[in-house]
């Protein structure tokens, strides 16, 4: 029976987009300004490279089954990995385009993003990757790129934690430079506006829409106390932040982060279904429960992605077609040359 299931799950990752929801021109020529006011790179969607949903039928037959089955084995041994997962492609997309820059370790000569500050003690699921490039490495060698690789596990990560399933385009190449600097100042932070997020996405191409239904990837995983503290101010200071803050979740957070060491002590993005891929988060978002400030302030700041918030919370299958179509743009963000196929994620040829 679990076979059988299994083999569901893996025809259903392969099944292609059904519609899309949204179609929004994206606007490759606009740069804006992000919160730290550094002038934005100018990466859009698809620049450079064509991205296709064939490439690896003949070269590579295995390569999503081998993705979707290490994948499906690590998230049972720790379902934080699908969250975990998911996130490094996003990592990967929005620093100089989906190229597994950030996978690169420092070595000499070469500084890599793991310790740009979002990043640092925060992203996971190395070995993850490490695992799947090692086993494709031996079935069809250097034809799958690791960037491929990080699109390929973010989708099954969403499946396996019961989300919905798209077809993944591939053809990335690998990266041959990695930029710390772009790291730190490219990602958005925790306690952005929401003019912020939405210019930060703008620049690559991706809508207001694509932010509200991108940032639902917070229905998985945890974060550190660090991440959410400006979330406590209204308790410190006795002057709600927001409309709508909820007291009773924001004290339970403050109950957490003062017993335990706030750099280490983490709690769940969604605390209602912490695992499961679904519009939770929105639900929660409503009811004042999001746990970064800028997760709450889609709810409470701006009247256009409030409505995309009660849409969302109201209707699970809009977010998931939204969600799916986003993650197709964002993995079609491409940029930069002298690319190659890595044999190995961590290091240059
Ligand atoms: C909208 C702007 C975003 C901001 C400001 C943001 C910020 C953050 C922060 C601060 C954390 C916690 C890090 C920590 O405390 O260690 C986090 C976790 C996470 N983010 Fe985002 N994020 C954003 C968008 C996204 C997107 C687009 C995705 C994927 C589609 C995503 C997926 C995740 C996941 C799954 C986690 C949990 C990771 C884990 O448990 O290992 N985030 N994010």
């Amino acid at each position: 029976m679990k076979k059988l299931f299994n083999l569901f799950l893996m025809l259903f990752a392969a099944m292609p987009i059904l519609s899309l929801s949204e179609s929004n021109p994206t606007n490759f020529s606009e740069t804006c300004e992000d919160g730290s006011g550094e002038p934005g790179s100018s990466f859009g969607i698809g620049f450079d490279l064509v991205l296709d949903f064939g490439l690896y039928r003949n070269s590579c037959p295995e390569a999503e089954s081998i993705v979707y089955s290490w994948v499906q084995t690590a998230v049972l041994q720790d379902p934080r990995m699908a969250a975990s997962l998911l996130r490094l492609h996003f990592h990967d997309c929005f620093v100089n385009g989906c190229d597994a820059s950030v996978l690169l370790d420092d070595t000499e000569g070469l500084v890599g993003e793991k310790t740009a500050p979002p990043n640092l003690k925060s992203l996971r699921g190395f070995e993850v990757i490490d695992s799947i490039k090692s086993d494709l490495e031996s079935v069809c060698p250097e034809t799958v790129s690791c960037a491929d690789i990080l699109a390929m596990a973010a989708r099954d990560s969403v499946v396996v934690s019961g989300g919905p399933s798209w077809e993944v385009e591939v053809g990335r190449k690998d990266s041959r430079t990695a930029s710390k600097q772009a790291a730190t100042t490219g990602l958005p932070s925790p306690n952005s506006t929401v003019p912020t997020l939405i210019s930060v996405f703008q620049k690559l191409g991706l809508s207001q829409t694509d932010m509200v239904a991108l940032s639902g990837g917070h229905t998985l995983g945890k974060a550190r106390c660090t991440s959410f503290t400006a979330r406590l101010l209204p308790l410190q200071t006795g002057v709600p932040a927001n409309h709508g803050d909820n007291l009773d979740f924001l004290e339970s957070l403050q109950q957490l982060c003062s017993t335990v060491d706030p750099s280490v002590a983490i709690t769940q993005l969604d605390l209602v279904t912490p695992s499961t891929f679904d519009n939770q988060y929105y639900v929660n978002l409503l009811s004042g429960e999001g746990l970064l400030p800028s997760d709450q302030a889609l709810a409470v700041q701006d009247p256009g992605t409030r409505a995309i918030v009660e849409t969302y919370a109201a209707d699970q299958s809009v977010f998931f077609e939204d969600f799916k179509n986003a993650m197709v743009k964002m993995g079609g963000i491409t940029g930069g040359s002298n690319s190659e196929i890595r044999r190995n994620c961590r290091m240059i040829n």
